[in-house]
């Protein structure tokens, strides 16, 4: 007997506890995040056009992590190609705390001023937390202040992290239906894991979160309709783990070492998944694409408020 996704019973009687599953190939779909990113710039590009001046984004960029300069590099393109004015201000690893957060409240009190944009990480030895805190909350368009991720976490108006506003944008342009369906999450930062759970929450999904001390990732992914993956770890989803069929979104961003990008998600998940994201041209266009919603719904606020 067949099943819808692609599972065959080796056992059709219900009621038998040990009902065994032949893995029947699928090739899963790709959701293109370059091409759905590009479509949505193109819609932010008129919302600007209507505005009287324009949305201003001030990215600071404090040391030399490399993969922090090429995420800002490609924020700063976006803002570019959008119409988007940006501001860049790059401090030294030896900034110090106080020096971060007298630029983030320069920013604050510039009325020109519509989003303010941290990059993370920040040198060792600066409080994160509390630089993220110094941020006003209306120009959060980052959406990592404790006020955003309790209006996130309450249901309320607010910016909302970019990453999984950026997975729930995704999910919605394949129509996928997120009511009543198992939605696991694998990681728990505040950046990723947190918030997207709160999301598709939010979209009535049974939602699981597994971490780096879960005991059994892989029963709860076989039992997964949707994976997000967001562990920082390549490899972490591989096809034996995801049920015929499921949607997999891979946050992965990582290096293997022969310098090759890969997500946290195996090549052979292709073979298992019925829809999948790809790294790169994934979520990662799609996070600095909701960062540009953030920023000019930001300035509508701004300029727009009678
Ligand atoms: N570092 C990794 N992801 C992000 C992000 O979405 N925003 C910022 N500011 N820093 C990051």
């Amino acid at each position: 007997m067949g099943s819808a996704l692609g599972f065959r019973t080796l056992c059709d009687n219900p009621l038998h506890h040990n009902i065994q599953w032949e893995r029947l190939h699928m090739t899963a779909q790709l959701i293109d995040g370059k091409a759905l990113a590009r479509s949505m710039e193109a819609k932010l590009a008129e919302r600007i056009r209507a505005l009287p001046r324009k949305p201003v984004l001030a990215v600071l960029l404090v040391g030399e992590d490399p993969a922090s300069r090429v995420y800002v590099r490609n924020k700063v393109l976006a803002c570019e190609r959008t119409g988007i004015e940006s501001r860049s201000v790059h401090l030294p690893e030896t900034a110090t705390e106080e020096d971060v957060i007298r630029q983030v409240r320069a920013w604050n009190e510039d009325p020109t001023v519509d989003g303010i944009l941290v990059q993370l990480p920040l040198p060792r030895g600066i409080d994160a937390q509390r630089v993220i805190e110094t941020v006003a909350l209306e120009k959060d368009v980052d959406g990592f202040h404790v006020g955003s991720a309790g209006a996130l976490v309450t249901g309320r108006e607010g910016f909302r992290p970019c990453t999984p506003s950026g997975v729930m944008e995704m999910l919605e342009s394949i129509g996928y239906e997120l009511r009543g369906k198992h939605a696991l999450v694998i990681g728990r930062s505040n950046i990723v894991g947190k918030p997207m759970a709160m999301m598709l929450l939010e979209k009535d999904a049974t939602v699981t979160v597994a971490h780096s001390r879960t005991p059994n990732t892989k029963e709860l992914a076989l039992a997964a309709d949707v994976i997000v993956a967001a562990a920082g770890r390549a490899d972490l989803v591989t096809a034996d783990m995801v049920k015929p069929g499921a949607v997999v979104i891979d946050v992965g961003m990582n290096r293997r070492p022969d310098g090759r990008l890969c997500g946290d998600v195996a090549d052979d998940v292709r073979d298992a998944a019925g829809w999948l994201t790809p790294v790169p041209g994934g979520v990662g266009p799609m996070t600095i694409a909701m960062l540009l919603v953030n920023t000019v719904r930001s300035a509508e606020m701004r300029l727009l408020a009678q």
